[in-house]
């Protein structure tokens, strides 16, 4: 999820762009950049890190007036967040810029093709070589529109892409598929961004681009074409929204944005990682192939939602790998004089890359001569630098403290891990791996699914606001997406809410059951042995002591049913992966609770984004 703003008009397009940018800066704050049209030329500057760093650096080399001009704040996902990685990117004789959102998946093939053919790339990232194809083009006789059509028919993937020609200083041409892309119509000047944030101190009057579309803009108008050149129509519509708003995507919290998002964050932590067979390519592991087929352990170590996801791929490693995986606390990782080999894999999880506890988990293992491998939302991070590989989970800036499409994305990544792992080593074949990535394909639309019963879900929290105590049940794999579900109340709405494994009540908890006391029920779908009956027996148990049971189980699942006081219906889906779809009505309630009682959803009471002390 990267800012993007494009400009072409009568102001400074430096101003437009640069103010732009500092409203998209919560898409991504690596890095940000701009490219200006100027005599014939392109005048850029792109730094590594925070806005601020690009505006000190022009301030000190000012670019030239222009009327023209892009700029981007980078959410890295290829290549470190470094100033050679920065957007924009340049053509082989920079005459063309660009700045893209997104993530094409046949980069690698086209960069090869570039290289063989003569051109020299400057960056890791997938954007450069866009610069120099849509320059190749142009400089082959295309306008600047037709050169990016027949570029976009080459790429796979999610993109937004917008570019100038310093031959051509009168328009920007942008172009989207699968990622955000919205024009902002003013008079005798024409915007584009990423979201309207970008512009609407400018103009309210938007237009939003449909799939594979390409937008021209020029001082006089905006045209739109398909992919193939033919003329096409975007969505006209005013926007309503103030500027927090817009930065919201017209959500209250950043949270509920996120929870809604997570769909798309999962269809790109899946993007680029497996081919059409089914085949896994996780080209950010780099540990051989040898080294993963002599790992003879796993721990797990991550904090919090990070522990959690762990505990839910424990069960699917295990698994599909046959390789025993331990889950540890990272705050207790050393200190317990964990057995380490150098064939030991650790995993660590962190949304951040930056929480104490977990790198001072894989310092000790990294010590003991372990292998590491970290799942990280935040690109060049220090737990993804400090480790041996790096699987980034693409979910985009998370902005709200308490994690929602980190967590999700985070599943995705160890199910991409144990499914490499069990190619790798051979321990599932070819055609049951690519039936798990196939259900995992599903997983963006069963989570619309979900997300479409939001209103139910907030009928609940309005019907749970005074209650005092909530508790959460699960098994098996249902067991830590009942802990996240507790911890979501606890960070959120500051109530007491406890997780439990179901089959552990009998053994003490249960004695916490009493008339009317809510407790969330995740239910194991159907067919999976004695897993599903046992639920329900737990279930049964504490209703007939008064629980209220909200009952989160396979929508076509009848059996759960004279039970349940509320049913919350859930696709089926393999037991494996079913926390990715159970987890989001527990952060649905959790976030419309804590909004009902007035609480800050996006920075609840002392908590904060990443822990960096121990
Ligand atoms: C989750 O909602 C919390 N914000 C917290 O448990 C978080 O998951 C934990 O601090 C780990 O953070 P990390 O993923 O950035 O390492």
């Amino acid at each position: 999820m990267c800012g993007i703003v494009g400009y072409v008009g009568e102001k400074q397009a430096q101003d437009v762009v640069i103010e732009g940018l500092r409203r998209l800066e919560y898409r991504g704050y690596d890095s940000a950049g701009i490219a200006l049209v100027h005599d014939d030329r392109i005048a850029t500057d792109k730094r590594a890190g925070k806005l601020a760093n690009l505006e000190k650096a022009i301030d000190e080399h000012p670019l030239p007036s222009s009327t023209t001009g892009i700029g981007h704040t980078r959410w890295a996902t290829h290549g470190a967040p470094n100033d050679t990685n920065a957007h924009p990117h340049l053509g082989a004789s920079g005459r063309v810029a660009v700045v893209h959102n997104g993530i094409i998946e046949n980069f690698a093939r086209l960069r090869d093709e570039l290289e063989r053919a003569g051109h020299e790339l400057l960056s890791e990232t997938d954007t450069e070589i866009t610069a120099h194809l849509i320059e190749d083009e142009v400089v082959a006789g295309a306008d600047l529109t037709t050169a990016m059509q027949n570029v976009c028919r080459r790429l796979e993937g999610a993109f937004t892409l917008v570019a100038v020609d310093s031959h051509d200083p009168a328009r920007v041409v942008a172009a989207r598929r699968n990622s955000p892309l919205v024009v902002g119509i003013g008079e005798g000047e024409n915007f584009i961004g990423s979201d309207v944030a970008a512009f609407i101190e400018h103009t309210r009057e938007a237009l939003e681009l449909g799939q594979d579309q390409v937008v021209t803009i020029t001082r006089e108008g905006v045209s739109v074409t398909d992919f193939d050149g033919n003329e096409a129509e975007g969505r006209r519509y005013h926007v309503d929204w103030d500027l927090a708003a817009a930065e919201k995507d017209g959500f209250d919290w950043f949270m509920r944005k996120e929870i809604f998002e997570q769909p798309r964050a999962i269809g790109d932590a899946l993007l680029g990682r497996h081919d059409e067979d089914g085949q896994l390519k996780l080209d950010e592991v780099r540990i051989s192939d040898d080294e993963l087929r002599d790992i003879d352990k796993i721990i797990i170590v991550g904090c919090g939602t990070a522990n959690y996801a762990g505990m839910v791929a424990k069960y699917a490693i295990e698994h599909w790998t046959r390789i025993p995986c331990e889950v540890e606390l990272a705050h207790e990782f050393r200190y317990r004089d964990p057995i380490l080999t150098r064939n030991t894999l650790v995993v660590a999880i962190s949304q951040s890359g930056e929480t104490a506890d977990t790198l001072m988990a894989i310092r000790h293992a990294v010590k003991q001569r372990a292998k590491v491998l970290a799942i990280c939302n935040t690109n060049g991070s220090t737990i993804p630098r400090e480790s041996d590989a790096v699987i980034y989970t693409h979910a985009g800036p998370e902005i709200g403290v308490a994690s929602t499409k980190g967590f999700l994305t985070q599943l995705v990544a160890c199910y991409l891990l144990g499914l490499y792992l069990a190619q790798v080593r051979g321990t599932k074949y070819g055609d049951e791996i690519a039936a798990v990535v196939r259900e995992l394909a599903q997983m963006p639309a069963h989570v619309e699914r979900v997300l479409a019963d939001a209103e139910t879900i907030y009928g609940l929290a309005e019907r749970f606001k005074d209650t005092k105590s909530v508790l959460f049940l699960g098994r098996h794999a249902g067991f830590p997406v009942a802990l996240e579900g507790a911890l979501k109340l606890k960070e959120l709405a500051y109530i007491h809410a406890e997780g439990f494994a179901a089959g552990e009540l009998k053994h003490g908890p249960i004695a916490l059951i009493e008339e009317g006391l809510p407790v969330f029920c995740v239910v194991p779908p159907r067919g999976r042995d004695q897993l599903h009956d046992k639920m329900v027996s737990a279930i049964q148990e504490i209703r007939a002591r008064g629980a209220l049971t909200i009952v989160l189980a396979e929508e076509d699942d009848d059996e759960v049913t004279p039970y349940a006081d509320v049913r919350i219906p859930l696709p089926t889906v393999p037991t494996l992966l079913q926390p990715v779809i159970a987890t989001v009505p527990l952060q649905l309630f959790s976030c419309e609770l804590a909004t009902l009682m007035g609480h800050d959803v996006d920075q609840p009471r002392n908590l904060a984004k990443s822990v960096t002390v121990e």
